[in-house]
């Protein structure tokens, strides 16, 4: 998938550099803080949740590229997406990220994240959002 895996990269690169979703959400439900210990950069991941789909999500603070492209992106996908499937895509983003496991296929443009797991450093910066909105659905 080298063509997809380049358009995909390209992808991930807009979205750090011009991100979506950052602020404060008015009607929030849901909400955490986390942090990368690596870095001691910190973001707030904001949901509205109606019954069981997240209808909104932002986010906010301080993050690299990487993080800021991550939660860009995450906030874009699972607008409309039930919580199962926000947690089914955190567990998936995490063997992907952390581990180089998982179907990039099946994960759109968040396969520009392709390269993360050769980089240990920069996993904790891919999966930031990642661990924050999980937190943020268990508040
Ligand atoms: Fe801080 Fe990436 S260097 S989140």
């Amino acid at each position: 998938m080298s063509g997809r895996a380049d358009l995909y990269r390209s992808v991930v690169l807009e979205h750090g550099k011009r991100p979506r979703n950052v602020g404060a959400l008015g009607g929030a439900t849901h909400a955490a803080e986390g942090d990368n210990p690596l870095c001691g950069d910190a973001l707030r991941v904001e949901v509205e949740r109606r019954g069981d789909v997240l209808v909104a999500l932002a986010f906010a603070g301080e993050g690299c590229i990487l993080a800021t492209a991550s939660a860009s992106l995450m906030t874009e996908i699972l607008r409309g997406a039930r919580v199962a499937e926000a947690r089914r895509l955190a567990v998936a983003m995490e063997a992907f990220c952390a581990e180089g496991r998982g179907d990039a296929d099946a994960l759109g443009p968040l396969a520009g994240f392709a390269d993360v797991y050769r980089h240990p450093a920069r996993v904790a910066c891919a999966l930031l959002p990642w661990r924050t909105l999980a937190r943020a659905l268990d508040d």
